[in-house]
């Protein structure tokens, strides 16, 4: 078992490198911190900056959403991992949290996680949206399995499973994009993390062609951690990373379904 403490704060300059060529603004190194500690069963998807980063704009959301005790905000979590966002957002007050994975160690960590913060979240197995067809979110958070892969093929069990994202790192976000839309409300928003190694053009062409509107929010420019490094040799393969780079952007692209 694991427990993953808050990071201290880095220092390091966070000069725009613009990769993703959106006007979003680049959220500083010193900006992306831990919102509490997470406790994780092994094989589940240990925290990091792209959960973070994701957990900033999820809390601004919901506070701006004005959740109220007469309307609470109904939260979906799909790839929850470990529950840290369900617990971002069953922090903010009037809200109904429900978390989806594939991963019985995911929830079993994400329903710990949730007693631990005194936090309540609903837990639910299965594929994105399957195990809550027919509901309906406000809100739709995800921070999917998004790295490029050797193949196209998906794990189906370990800690690839909460990484790999076939070839082009979009089988599961496509996915996600395609599915979330069929469970917000009217006027619901997604929201949802992935890498500019992922082309976030596509990410928001494909929200757009389903009716949303959809932008580029917040991104976040990173080291490269072991994952990204054991597989710079295959982004540069495919054209995605220069031979000298050891940075990735992270990105949060915001949709939202119109109001019915
Ligand atoms: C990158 S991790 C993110 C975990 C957590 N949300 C976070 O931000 O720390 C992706 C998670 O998605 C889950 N996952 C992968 N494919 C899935 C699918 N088709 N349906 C539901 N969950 C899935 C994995 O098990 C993993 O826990």
């Amino acid at each position: 078992m694991t427990t993953v403490a808050p990071e201290p704060r880095r220092t390091r300059d966070a000069t725009p490198t613009g990769t993703t060529g959106t006007g979003a603004p680049l959220v500083p190194a010193t900006g992306v911190r831990p919102h509490h500690r997470v406790f994780r069963v092994p094989g589940v998807y240990p925290v990091q900056r792209d959960t973070w980063l994701l957990a900033d704009v999820l809390r601004a959301e919901l506070t701006d959403h004005g959740c109220g005790v007469a309307r609470p905000c109904r939260v979906l979590e799909l790839g929850a991992g470990a529950g840290a966002l369900s617990v971002v957002a069953a922090g903010v007050p009037c809200t109904d949290v429900t978390a989806v994975d594939l991963s019985r160690r995911a929830l079993l960590s994400t329903r710990i996680n949730a007693a631990r913060h005194g936090r309540r979240v609903r837990t639910r197995r299965g594929d994105l949206t399957a195990p809550v067809a027919g509901e309906r979110f406000d809100v739709v958070v995800s921070n999917p399995p998004y790295v490029p892969a050797a193949t196209d093929d998906l794990p189906t069990h370990g800690l690839a499973r909460a990484f790999d994202g076939g070839r082009d790192g979009r089988a599961v976000l496509d996915r996600v994009c395609d599915e979330a839309p069929e469970v917000l409300t009217g006027g619901g928003r997604l929201l949802v993390v992935h890498s500019a190694f992922n082309d976030p053009a596509l990410t928001v062409a494909r929200l757009r062609a389903r009716g949303l509107s959809a932008e580029v929010v917040a991104r976040h420019e990173h080291p490269y951690g072991p994952v990204l490094t054991a597989r710079s040799a295959l982004l540069r393969e495919r054209g995605l990373a220069t031979a000298d780079q050891r940075t990735e952007e992270l990105v949060v692209v915001r949709a939202v379904r119109p109001a019915a």
